[in-house]
């Protein structure tokens, strides 16, 4: 499958539809995904990424249809991350010359995964490959997300190559931005910032700021994953601003785990506290052993302030809830409060387990948390909702 962006540049990637987990099992793909790559034509043509490894030989096969491979005059590898250079290897084998743009990182993170010595050209911001009429001109995009990733803009044709910047993980036949579900589009963009870009934040506003400040036009984006924004593309840089500023909603997002119920008691005790204390908050749940942590995790993301919930076993917590606080630490939310709860029988460590995670995690704590013994009865579920109730006048 390829497809016209504009006269001379064309969509030659992959839609993978039976993607559900993706990063080995890190994150969770419920839409499938794309691997974007393009091709663009002038005097010259520059082959602007490739696609994921297992794919590779159906992508090769692909363009050798739509273009002699000696026709290509230059390979771009945006980013070392398999699902975009993993096709590199084949391809260079059908055209060991070519010449290999990337950034100085690029060439550590491509040697560093293939070992060769393919005909790299080191690349900067502000360097221009000419392909004719138009030129790509670089931009290096550290941390966006990796070390080595990079952009290109393509002028005349007023192109981004973003790669994962901007991207979504959505397998769909429309590959435009206009054409798809908008709520389900926001959905994946959000889940996508809220679990590859949160800690890169700070970077994410310099780096939009300093592209903005070159005051070119922007015609389209074009994302390494997903669909290619050509409906006002810059909206999609603008909720980036948004998301990278700290982003909250008025919410609190309750997420426990439970062994007898317990926890989830008090849960929806203090769910309905904070609703008594504040009618205007959304006020999620979620059992973080039956929900999926990247669906959990874009639900912190969205909220101002987070109650994590877990009785104690062997002195610690539920192994679901360990799996998420080791997610939202490597994040680095900024600017949320949260605090802990959870049944006990005999020792209970949790909720002091959970606090000192949190705090850990860059958390602003409201009080030392709540906790109750055995099986929450009417007094204890009292108690706990007057914890919600103070929680929420603390938020
Ligand atoms: Fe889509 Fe960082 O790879």
């Amino acid at each position: 499958m390829k497809f016209e962006i504009t006269p001379g540049v064309d969509w030659v990637g992959k839609i993978d539809w039976e993607l559900r987990k993706f990063h080995g099992e890190e994150y969770s793909t419920h839409r499938g995904s794309s691997y974007n790559a393009y091709l663009v034509r002038d005097e010259k043509t520059a082959l602007i990424d490739t696609v994921w490894s297992p794919f590779a030989k159906e992508f090769v096969n692909n363009l050798d249809k739509e273009i002699d491979l000696n026709q290509i005059d230059y390979v771009i590898a945006n980013h070392a991350e398999m699902d975009h250079s993993g096709a590199l290897p084949l391809l260079m084998h059908r055209i060991p010359d070519k010449p290999v743009y990337c950034t100085a990182n690029g060439l550590k993170s491509l040697k560093g995964h293939y070992h060769k010595d393919w005909n790299f050209q080191v690349v900067k911001t502000g360097d221009k490959l000419s392909l004719g009429k138009k030129e790509l001109i670089f931009v290096e995009a550290m941390m966006l997300h990796w070390p080595d990733s990079m952009m290109e803009y393509l002028t005349g044709d007023a192109i981004l190559f973003s790669n994962d910047a901007f991207g979504q993980h959505i397998a769909t036949e429309h590959m435009f931005n206009d054409l798809v579900d908008q709520s389900e589009l926001f959905e994946e963009a959000t889940k996508y910032y809220a679990n590859i870009l949160t800690p890169f934040s700070p970077l994410v506003t310099k780096k939009i700021n300093e592209v903005v400040a070159f005051n070119l036009p922007v015609n389209f984006i074009c994302p390494s994953h997903g669909v290619i924004w050509r409906d006002n593309p810059l909206q999609i840089a603008q909720k980036y601003l948004q998301w990278a500023a700290d982003y909250q909603e008025n919410q609190i997002s309750i997420i426990y785990d439970t062994m007898w119920d317990g926890t989830r008691m008090l849960a929806e005790h203090i769910a309905r506290g904070i609703k008594q204390a504040d009618d205007k908050v959304t006020v999620k749940l979620f059992n973080i052993s039956r929900r999926d942590i990247n669906d959990v995790v874009t639900e912190v993301f969205k909220s101002k302030a987070i109650l994590l919930g877990s009785p104690t076993i062997n002195k610690g917590i539920l192994n679901a809830m360990s799996a998420l606080i080791e997610m939202i630490t490597g994040l680095k939310f900024k600017k949320k409060k949260a605090a802990a709860f959870g049944c006990y029988g005999w020792s209970g460590e949790s909720v002091k387990i959970l606090t000192d995670h949190l705090s850990k995690a860059g958390f602003e704590m409201i009080g030392d948390g709540f906790k109750a013994m055995w099986q929450p009865g009417d007094e204890a579920l009292a108690q706990a909702l007057a914890f919600g109730k103070d929680f929420a006048g603390k938020v």
